[in-house]
């Protein structure tokens, strides 16, 4: 948060950013945090120097004209880099969980329209605030006792990008462990800057890798100071090369990790499985760009399958919209192919359920099942229906289902299921259920 000064040495960090930034002194001499210069030409000299503050602005990845666009600033406190997107024509929304009353003071002596909410960060989602193109997350970090879930709500707060800063605790050294593995210091009470309402230092590693798995796209350091690190947070991917040197991979499924359907929970820290094709070489999780309805999401992990298909993982972007949400794979290199589509919080709406041709799913044998297998077609059935959320039953025996196929012109989806080994034999009743409804039952012979 201060201006760069000389460089320290590393013995001599951990006892320099115990007391480097205590400005309580000069605060309370003060009474401002931020410096404004005030159209009327009053001056107001507060702990951040003007200068600073237009130098920090200056290195945030934002056009200078905002007119437009929604800005939120969490964290706000005195308000100038709130007011500053303003006189650059954007709508803002400040908030902070303390209500400070210099910020009413620039607010009404600037006639700014800038809205301000007195809330915590945890608050917001709730608030009923929106969405923002841009989310300013200045210098909170590491105020947080949650400090990932306030970047998974600041990610599903913003829709283009996120300008994050923090305090780090290793500025000036970052570059000599690289690669090594992110830190958090813990602050059990006033250990740092001899204030007690900060709780995690991160090292710049952290604050880069924490934003990345907050579910942003793609994560870009701007800057490294003594004490502080600031990044952008974008929630899209880079623009499709203009001339691609590889074909866009083929995905041959996807899937819900834990269901294997296509039905996806926002509320719920979920993963979509990718299976794809592509005939480049080396390929590395972070060449994969997937877009899940308007945003970017990296994938988490990839492998080989012994069919030579590619496995990607991806989590489910924070704020990603309810309804059907059209999925496209790119490589870095190469353009988008064509979209699947999954459903996010897609209510199941059934209305009946009606099953004909029950058959055994190898020989196609009527009502008789002798393989372990039986196919069945299915009326009623949702446009969001997954093997997941269709069940098959022999009496109260669940049925693996495996397949369901598109709807015929009929309107009957075809469904494959499979027999546990225990399946009971004999004459017995056979019915699918979806969506709290269930057909009716149609007697089948299980040898
Ligand atoms: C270090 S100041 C940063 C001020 C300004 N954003 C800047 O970078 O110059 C931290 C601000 O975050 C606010 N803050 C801390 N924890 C917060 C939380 N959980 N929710 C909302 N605001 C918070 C504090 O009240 C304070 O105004």
């Amino acid at each position: 948060m201060n201006p760069p000064q000389a460089d320290v040495t590393p013995s001599s960090l951990r006892e320099l950013r115990r007391r480097q930034n205590d400005f309580t002194r000069e605060l309370g001499e003060k009474g401002w945090f931020h410096s404004f210069e005030l159209p009327d030409g009053t001056q107001i000299d507060g702990c951040m120097p003007l200068a600073w503050q237009r130098e920090r602005w200056s290195r945030f990845p934002l056009a200078a004209d905002l007119t437009g666009k929604r800005v939120l600033d969490i964290g706000a406190w005195d308000g100038w880099f709130s007011f500053e997107a303003e006189r650059r024509g954007a709508s803002v929304t400040s908030v902070d969980c303390v209500d400070s009353p210099s910020y009413r003071q620039i607010h009404e002596r600037l006639g700014s329209r800038a809205e301000f909410r007195n809330l915590d960060l945890y608050e917001i989602p709730a608030a009923g605030l929106g969405r923002f193109d841009i989310v300013l997350f200045l210098g909170v970090l590491y105020h947080l006792k949650y400090p990932f879930l306030g970047l998974e709500i600041v990610c599903g707060l913003a829709t283009d990008v996120a300008v994050v800063e923090s305090f780090v605790i290793d500025g000036p050294t970052w570059r000599d462990h690289r690669g090594e593995i992110p830190m958090l210091e813990f602050y059990e009470t006033d250990e740092l800057n001899g204030q007690f309402d900060n709780w995690f230092g991160p090292s710049v590693g952290a604050l880069e890798a924490l934003c990345r798995a907050a579910g942003f796209a793609r994560v870009e350091r701007l800057a490294v100071d003594r004490s502080s690190a600031l990044v952008a947070c974008y929630r899209h991917w880079e623009p499709e090369p203009e001339i691609p040197t590889l074909d866009p991979p083929e995905v041959v499924a996807l899937a819900n990790v834990n269901t294997y359907g296509i039905n996806f929970n926002s509320r719920r820290d979920q993963y979509l499985a990718v299976w794809l094709r592509t005939p480049a070489a080396d390929l590395s999780k972070e060449r994969l760009h997937l877009e899940i309805g308007r945003f970017g999401a990296p994938a988490v992990h990839l492998q080989r399958e012994d069919t030579g298909a590619w496995r990607g993982t991806f989590r489910i972007p924070p704020g990603a919209d309810a309804g059907w949400n059209g999925v496209r794979l790119r490589l870095s290199e190469s353009r988008f192919g064509p979209p699947r589509r999954i459903a996010i919080d897609l209510p199941l709406v059934v209305q009946f359920i009606a099953v004909k041709d029950v058959a055994d799913g190898h020989t196609w044998t009527p009502r008789r099942i002798q393989s372990g297998a039986a196919s069945c077609w299915v009326a009623g059935l949702p446009e969001n229906c997954d093997c997941h959320n269709v069940r098959g039953f022999l009496g109260s025996t669940r049925l693996a289902v495996t397949f369901i196929g598109e709807p015929g012109a009929d309107g009957f989806r075809q469904v494959n299921t499979a027999l546990p080994s225990e399946a009971p034999r004999g004459d017995q009743p056979f019915r699918i259920e979806c969506g709290g409804v269930a057909s009716a039952s149609v007697s089948v012979g299980v040898e």
